[in-house]
């Protein structure tokens, strides 16, 4: 990520979501409201200008999106899938209990501002880089606060989930929780992304869950984008946003045991991948609540800071 720069994926991630909202039938895949609610925050967090929304929420744009779906194939309708797949395991899992939901690397996605007044005992929290989060902050605040809302700014590549979150004093690591990471971990370093489950599993209480999307390893070692994955690795690297981490399929369950999760694939209910991507639930090991390091009071990092 670059430093101060707004993601740009982040921004075309939420531009897709409102192109879906022009293309027929989606309505029946997309969350009730995303569709609204993302054009309007891209708007009044000055993430995109108007023009570029009104034109993105086009019946043209959508057959531009279809023509150009070549470079990540399946990826324009995979993003609304994914929205999809986000939100009913967040439904699900506070179904389940949960009191605590935590986006990480959360973009303009909505999903906290929507759902934040519907479940009023529940409380959101989300992370993201701190340019990103700024900007999103901005527009949050422009569409309405939510009191169970809470936006906090950090770099996950580079602090560990226990300092951005210590500071956030409504934040119970006994509470059942569910973790999204959407769209998230293929930026991220490899002891990143170890860690983040580790201190996902060690931050939460029993019964917690992590739903995540990530990208298949390749026969190369490389995160594989399909068929012109050169190509569409160095679009990523030339926009600042490299992919850096991939998983084989065939490793998740190890690498989630070895973190303190257990792969539960029943709770997914969507399996396969969708576009360039894999889908992932797991359920916090039973007796594992101290896996992450938590180091010694006076060697802890700064913490995140809200926004
Ligand atoms: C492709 S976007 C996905 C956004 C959102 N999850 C969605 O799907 O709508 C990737 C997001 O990850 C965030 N991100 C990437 N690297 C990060 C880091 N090191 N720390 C925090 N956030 C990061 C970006 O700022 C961006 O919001």
């Amino acid at each position: 990520m670059r430093e101060n720069k707004p993601s740009k994926t982040a921004c075309k991630v939420a531009l897709n979501v409102v192109t879906l909202g022009a293309k027929p039938g989606m309505e029946h895949i997309l969350p009730p409201g995303i569709v609204e609610a993302t054009a309007n925050l891209l708007v009044v967090s000055s993430a995109a200008r108007a023009g570029v929304v009104r034109k993105a929420g086009s019946r043209r744009m959508v057959s531009v999106r279809e023509a150009f779906d070549w470079t990540l194939l399946g990826e324009f309708d995979a993003i609304g899938a994914r929205k999809a797949f986000c939100e009913r395991q967040v439904r699900n899992g506070i179904g389940a209990g949960a009191a605590q939901v935590l986006v990480l690397g959360a973009g303009y996605d909505t999903m906290g501002w929507r759902l934040a007044p519907e479940f009023s005992g529940v409380n959101f929290f989300e992370i993201d880089h701190p340019a990103t989060a700024r900007l999103k902050a901005r527009g949050i605040e422009a569409m309405g606060r939510r009191d169970n809302l809470c936006l906090v700014a950090g770099d996950l590549g580079k602090r560990k989930l226990l300092d951005l979150l210590k500071d956030t004093p409504s934040w119970d690591r006994r509470a059942r929780t569910i973790i999204v990471a959407e769209g998230l971990l293929m930026y991220l370093p490899p002891e990143a992304v170890r860690n983040l489950f580790r201190q996902g599993a060690a931050m939460t209480g029993v019964g917690s869950r992590i739903a995540f999307t990530c990208v298949p390893t390749g026969a190369d070692g490389r995160p594989d984008a399909g068929r012109w994955t050169g190509l569409v690795l160095w679009i990523f690297k030339a926009a600042g946003e490299p992919w850096i981490w991939s998983i084989r399929p065939e490793a998740l369950d190890l690498f989630l045991e070895e973190t303190g999760w257990t792969h539960t694939p029943e709770l997914e209910g969507a399996t396969g991948q969708h576009g360039v991507e894999f889908y992932g639930v797991a359920t916090k090991s039973p007796g594992d609540s101290e896996t992450g390091e938590v180091p010694p009071p006076g060697q802890e990092d700064p913490p995140g800071q809200q926004v």
